[in-house]
């Protein structure tokens, strides 16, 4: 059922997709996924007023994956929430009415903003919540915390850069059913749902660390130099790090949002074959945290902080 599902959901979304996220054809009635779709499912391929067509049909989260999204996403207080493509606004509004928690949904179908307004209404969510009709692809999302999707696979690819581009480093994306290419997710969970077992990625927005940093690691009364010279791909992280005068390569490094981790194996530091491990949280140009050096006369756990240059 789930892979009939998704091979709907992606069928659908190449018909109507094209070459562009805005052009034509509504699939036609005999296509044969319809059977999972109401029985309108020509109404729920939806067309507005101006004949602007959608990029993904309506199909709801069930409930219980609604519930998941939010734990996965760790909505709660002092979180924006943002549904691009919002439906009938259910995971909008169970985060005001469950956790207090400011949420927008936008959606290209009159009728799903029609749908959510009553239903924020229903739930007495109203002053928390906001709907409106708009195109993702137009939509400024830049103050949410969280940002939750049902999309397909080509629209998330078509949206990735958007999300990284205007969420600040550490918010959370939430996606039910699809992943982002080669943008790995954080963290993948499985849940039972009607469609099956529906797919949750959860993604954080990285810090964007390339670039050389300088800084220190502070031991007792000593402080020894280091700079890290670092490139990045989402939140894989390479480059090189220097501890006084010797440098060796990174040998792991990742963010997770705002924390960084980095390997370092075998610098060859006053006689030893030294590792560390830095960890870390980047806060735009500042990063600190705490490295494990193992072997020589420095093992231990010390502080460390460094600045980009
Ligand atoms: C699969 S449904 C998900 C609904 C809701 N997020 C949920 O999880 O229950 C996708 C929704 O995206 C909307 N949509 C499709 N293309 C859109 C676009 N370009 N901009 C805004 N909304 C769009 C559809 O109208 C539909 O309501």
């Amino acid at each position: 059922m789930k892979i009939l599902l998704i091979l709907a959901l992606a069928f659908l979304g190449r018909t109507a997709l094209g070459d562009t996220h805005h052009p034509s054809p509504a699939p036609p009635a005999d296509n044969g996924f319809q059977s999972l779709f109401p029985d309108d499912v020509e109404d729920y391929w939806a067309r507005d007023a101006d004949g602007v067509e959608l990029d993904v049909p309506y199909v709801p989260t069930p409930m219980n994956v609604v519930e998941a999204i939010l734990e996965l996403g760790r909505v709660g207080p002092g979180d924006i929430l943002y549904d691009l493509g919002c439906g009938d606004g259910r995971i909008v509004i169970a985060a005001a009415k469950y956790f207090g928690v400011p949420g927008v949904g936008v959606d290209l179908d009159p009728r799903r903003i029609e749908d959510s307004l009553e239903n924020a209404a229903i739930d007495g969510v109203e002053d928390l919540v906001t709907f409106y009709v708009a195109d993702i692809f137009e939509t400024d999302f830049s103050e949410a915390s969280v940002v939750a999707i049902y999309l397909l696979p080509s629209v998330n690819l078509e949206l990735r850069p958007h999300l990284l581009e205007q969420l600040r480093p550490g918010s959370r994306v939430v996606s039910h059913q699809f992943h982002m290419g080669e943008w790995e997710p954080d963290h993948h969970l499985e849940v039972e749902s009607i469609y099956d077992v529906a797919d949750l990625y959860l993604w954080l927005i990285p810090a964007p660390v390339e670039g050389n940093w300088n800084g220190e690691i502070t031991a007792g009364d000593d402080r020894l130099p280091i700079s890290l010279f670092l490139a990045r791909e989402f939140q894989q992280v390479w480059g090189a790090v220097k501890l006084e005068e010797v440098t060796a390569p990174v040998r792991e490094g990742r963010l997770r949002g705002t924390g960084i981790s980095l390997d370092i194996g075998d610098l060859d530091f006053e006689g030893a074959k030294v590792s560390l491990r830095f960890l870390g949280e980047v806060e735009g140009d500042r990063a600190s945290g705490l490295v494990l050096i193992e072997n020589g006369r420095w093992t231990g756990v010390y502080p460390w902080e460094a600045s980009r240059r």
